[in-house]
């Protein structure tokens, strides 16, 4: 049975090594290995985890099997335009095609109910990811480059209004 919660500081490691796994399952086919090292380094520090979860305008929230981290969402509010912005969307590949991705997007937006636009970005060859989000009524709306310690990251803007 998978259980849904808000992250904890603690966990931070935890989700880590979590998103160093999911990274390389999702993207070992577009990036080198040494690229992959370079951006999660950067990306997914502790300390920005943690500067994250203590973060009273993100939400994030981790899903979990047997009290092990397997999936994880963290999203920041924008009170101004009432916009929820998806920083991160990660699923260990064995817990994958499970609704557990769909289940976190709908307990993430819950901790804001006012918000009426949803707003992400995916790298654009990522087409898993941008398939489930088109399913979810996300569209496209621009494009953007990443340069994460020197590798180049064309992505997706994509957008869904509530
Ligand atoms: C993108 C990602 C988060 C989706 O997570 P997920 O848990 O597999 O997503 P879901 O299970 O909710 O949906 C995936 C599929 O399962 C199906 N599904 C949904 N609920 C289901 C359920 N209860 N039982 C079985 N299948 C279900 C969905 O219809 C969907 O089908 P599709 O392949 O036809 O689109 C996951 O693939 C992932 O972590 N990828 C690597 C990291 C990544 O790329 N993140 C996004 C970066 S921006």
């Amino acid at each position: 049975m998978i259980s849904y919660q808000k992250a904890k500081v603690e966990e931070a490691p935890d989700i880590k090594k979590l998103l160093y796994k999911t990274w390389t399952s999702a993207y070992s086919d577009i990036y080198s290995q040494e690229a992959i090292d370079a951006v999660t380094s950067e990306w997914h520090s502790i300390s920005l985890l943690t500067k994250q979860i203590l973060n009273p305008n993100v939400s994030f929230i981790v899903a979990k099997s047997d009290e092990k981290i397997i999936g994880m969402c963290n999203a920041e509010f924008k009170p101004k335009n009432k916009l929820l912005y998806i920083q991160r969307l990660h699923v260990d590949p064995k817990f994958q095609n499970r609704g557990i991705g769909s289940t976190l997007i709908k307990k993430v937006m819950g901790k804001f109910p006012s918000l009426i636009k949803l707003k992400l970005e995916v790298e654009k060859q990522n087409l898993k990811a941008f398939y489930f989000y088109q399913k979810h009524g996300f569209k496209k709306v621009g494009t953007k480059n990443f340069l994460v310690k020197g590798v180049r990251m064309p992505s997706l803007i994509m957008e869904k209004l509530i």
